[in-house]
């Protein structure tokens, strides 16, 4: 079963009207963009997916005997659904549902899971985890499993993630954990370097946000106008990602336009950095009980299991 949510794009053009611009990185998720981050996710540079998939590795029984059997997963953002396959070959669940904002590409990646896995109970639901409330409505009553790896929820400011944790938190009700990924904070050049890979494959991510928005809104923006920029925000604890004017230009849209200055920004993408201790807290506040957190040796990421 797919199941499709629209979204709405005046808010792409209110985003652009302000004085400090912004664009919405889930925009990064079109069919080119969700396959450009799936390059920059074999990057030498880019440290987090293979870091995960390590400690899944290293600590996946221990990971196994915490999570009961016949579960029902679910998985936010699934993408290519290759973090999916490694948890479903672990756990064997009953049912398994990926919710994905970009859905051709989903809908690729679950034809192959299907090949892998004939007998899992498979669904699809193509949506924004954040506009809608989407677990499919007729979803076994098996134990539910929601899985958010990557560390997708450092996308978000911290209060916007906690709301995100309560919503799930709430939907699991009595009977289920939350198994998340968590990124966490590093040496600053460990960091800029994984956002400023040398094949320039991160810079092309963060620009085809504008084509995908050119075709949303009608705009003309002129992706070599604009150049990638990502820094460690040490103070915010975040990775920030901006599209800088290379030189004065006007942009127009379907009933609007905006002039840039040479050097001004378009914020495109924050991405937090926790403690071990920080995101348990947050968890805490979201109404979970308990959580446990798997790491790797140096301790750049985390996998925490988190339940009501
Ligand atoms: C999806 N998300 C966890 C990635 C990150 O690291 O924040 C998105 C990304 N942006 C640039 N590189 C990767």
């Amino acid at each position: 079963m797919l199941t499709t949510y629209i979204t709405p794009y005046a808010e792409i053009i209110a985003r652009l009207s302000v004085a400090q611009p912004s664009i919405d990185p889930k925009y990064f998720y079109d069919q080119r963009g969700s396959a450009l981050f799936e390059r920059i996710t074999t990057l030498p540079e880019y440290y987090p997916t293979r870091t995960e998939h390590a400690i899944f590795q290293m600590h996946g029984q221990d990971i196994k005997t915490c999570i009961a059997s016949d579960t029902t997963v679910i998985e936010l953002g699934a993408g290519n659904c290759e973090k999916a396959r490694a948890l479903c070959r672990l756990i064997e669940p009953k049912c398994f549902v990926a919710i994905d904002i970009s859905g051709d590409f989903l809908q690729q990646a679950v034809d192959r899971l299907r090949d892998v896995f004939p007998e899992l109970d498979i669904r699809t639901v193509v949506a924004d985890i954040f506009d809608q409330a989407p677990f499919p409505p007729d979803l076994p009553l098996s134990r539910r499993l929601v899985f958010y790896p990557g560390s997708s929820i450092g996308n978000f400011d911290p209060e916007i993630a906690l709301g995100l944790l309560r919503r799930i938190q709430g939907q699991l009700a009595d009977q289920g954990a939350l198994l998340i990924g968590v990124d966490l904070i590093k040496d600053k050049q460990v960091l800029d370097a994984a956002y400023n890979d040398g094949a320039g494959v991160t810079a092309a991510f963060n620009r085809n946000a504008l084509a995908h928005v050119n075709r949303l809104i009608g705009s003309d923006f002129h992706l070599d106008d604009w150049r990638h920029v990502a820094f460690f925000n040490a103070a915010r604890s975040r990775i920030e990602m901006h599209l800088q004017a290379n030189r004065n230009l006007r942009v127009s849209w379907i009933g609007g336009e905006r002039w840039f200055r040479a050097g001004e920004r378009i914020h495109t993408e924050n991405s937090y950095k926790y403690s071990v201790s920080a995101f348990a807290a947050l968890l805490a506040r979201a109404g979970f009980k308990r959580s446990r957190a798997w790491t790797d040796p140096r301790q750049w990421f985390a996998v925490f299991l988190a339940e009501v």
